[in-house]
């Protein structure tokens, strides 16, 4: 199998890429964040809850995220693999994640890391608020959420690091060049 994790700061461009790349190596796309977003259109339960976390920016407790993410990989036991977007976010999530795939006798191929400045996250995220209305779209939101990437996601670029499974993207690029640079990892490492 082929299992990728997209890794960056909020507006790095997780989903557009993870796009890209399901659509050219035929994967099988899980964003916890368009995931909850779903749930809380529709208002279930679990779509209330993760309301009060996301309009704040806060991270969904690792338990439930964790258990989300083990649902959804039951769901497609055929997948010839998996892009991983927004998840994991903690060390929590990506040791879950790893004991996860070992059961399936597989395991995270690369972590791509999309590397955006600051301002340019910022500018990205501030303009599709604008145009589309996310929720966590607001100026004080987005502060909160790039505390939180840099406070509880970002040590996961040195658990990868270590594992030799971390791939450095040069995310301010256009959104080509960003892909161009991920498939050419892609590529060497699946043939
Ligand atoms: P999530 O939905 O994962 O949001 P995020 O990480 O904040 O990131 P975004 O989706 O905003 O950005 P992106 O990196 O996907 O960039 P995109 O391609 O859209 O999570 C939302 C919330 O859900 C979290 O805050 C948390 O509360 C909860 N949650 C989710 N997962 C969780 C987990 N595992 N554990 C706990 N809680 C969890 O691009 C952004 C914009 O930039 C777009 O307009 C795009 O068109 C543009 N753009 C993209 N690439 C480029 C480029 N190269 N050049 C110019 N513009 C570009
Ligand atoms: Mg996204």
């Amino acid at each position: 199998m082929l299992n990728i994790v997209i890794f960056g700061a909020p507006g790095s461009g997780k989903g557009t890429q993870s796009e890209l790349i399901i659509s050219k190596y035929r994967l099988h796309h899980i964003s916890t964040g368009e995931i909850l977003r779903v749930e809380m259109e529709t208002q279930t339960e679990l779509g209330k809850m993760a309301d009060a976390y996301i309009k704040e920016g806060q991270l969904i407790p690792d338990d439930l995220i964790i258990r989300i993410l083990s649902d959804v990989l039951a769901l497609h036991p055929d997948a010839k693999g998996f892009v991983f977007d927004g998840f994991p976010r903690t060390i929590a999530q990506g040791e879950a994640l790893d004991i996860m795939l070992r059961e399936k006798d597989t395991s995270i191929m690369a972590v791509f890391n999309l590397n955006v400045e600051e301002k340019e996250v910022v500018d990205r995220l501030l303009n599709r608020g604008k145009k589309q209305g996310r929720s966590d779209d607001s100026p004080e939101i987005i502060q909160n959420r790039l505390t939180v990437y840099h406070t509880q996601t970002e040590p996961l670029i040195e658990y990868y690091r270590k594992k030799g499974k971390l791939f450095k993207i040069k995310g301010g690029d256009s959104i080509d060049d960003v892909f161009e640079q991920i498939t050419q990892v892609l590529d060497r490492l699946s043939y």
